[in-house]
């Protein structure tokens, strides 16, 4: 990794998209804060110093929507190497005990870059109105980790699983269903033109969610769904 260290930016996405075309794969984009942190459909993402920002450029061969799979299973076994277990809420968040503490955003151009964008909540604080629904390392080890340790492990990770994601994508598809919170859970995902409820019964190998909504089942690709569980 060739990593650009970065005390304060709008986002550490934005700035890795603006230098991708003229930068090799491999390159790291970490930022202490974000001012203007993104997540999925444009949501705000709090990212106070503390927290990991981290963005990572990649050029696959073919671009692949599967690979935001390869952010959460770093984020998986690196919290795993904290003695913390985490599971991938389909398709690109990672929880612990019932609370999410990581969440991927991948972006880029067809064919030219993809930017991986992971946001994980090290030793940051929880905004007081997220403290339901969000946690993070140091609240559940109750103590202060070295954030450059975590990010040395994430990334490790990250490395592994991009170079087993680009021999075989299905050994990736297989290791999400191991890690996967869903399976088995009664579901309802929120789309453009609808709902769809029922029980998550298997991840697909083209990495969309099967659904059996008791009439049939029907295969979920991810994009503009919300999962409730
Ligand atoms: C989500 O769960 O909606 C995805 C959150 C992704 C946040 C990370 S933090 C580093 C990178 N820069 C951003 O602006 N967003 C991603």
């Amino acid at each position: 990794w060739k990593i650009i260290r970065l005390d304060e930016v709008d986002s550490t996405n934005e700035y890795a998209k603006g230098i991708a075309p003229s930068s090799p794969e491999g390159t790291v984009v970490v930022a202490k804060r974000q001012t203007a942190g993104k997540g999925r459909k444009g949501r705000f993402w709090a990212s106070p110093e503390g927290g990991l920002w981290v963005s990572v450029i990649l050029k696959p061969n073919r671009s692949d929507p599967r690979l935001v799979f390869v952010g959460a299973l770093a984020v998986v076994d690196a919290l795993a190497d904290f003695g913390i277990r985490g599971w991938i809420k389909w398709p690109n968040d990672v929880w612990v005990g019932g609370k999410k503490i990581a969440g991927i955003l991948t972006e880029g151009k067809a064919g030219k870059f993809v930017v991986m964008g992971i946001g994980l909540n090290v030793n940051n604080e929880i905004p007081s109105d997220l403290r339901e629904t969000a946690t993070s390392m140091r609240a559940i080890l109750g103590k202060r980790l070295e954030l450059n340790e975590v990010t040395n492990r994430v990334l490790d990770h990250l490395g592994r699983w991009y170079k087993i994601f680009q021999r075989n994508p299905l050994k990736v598809i297989e290791a999400v269903k191991e890690r996967t919170i869903l399976i088995n859970r009664e579901v309802k995902v929120i789309h453009s033109d609808g709902e769809i409820s029922g029980t998550a019964v298997d991840i697909l190998e083209d990495g969309s969610l099967l659904i059996d909504t008791g009439e049939g089942k029907v295969r979920v690709v991810y994009g503009d769904v919300s999962i409730r569980p």
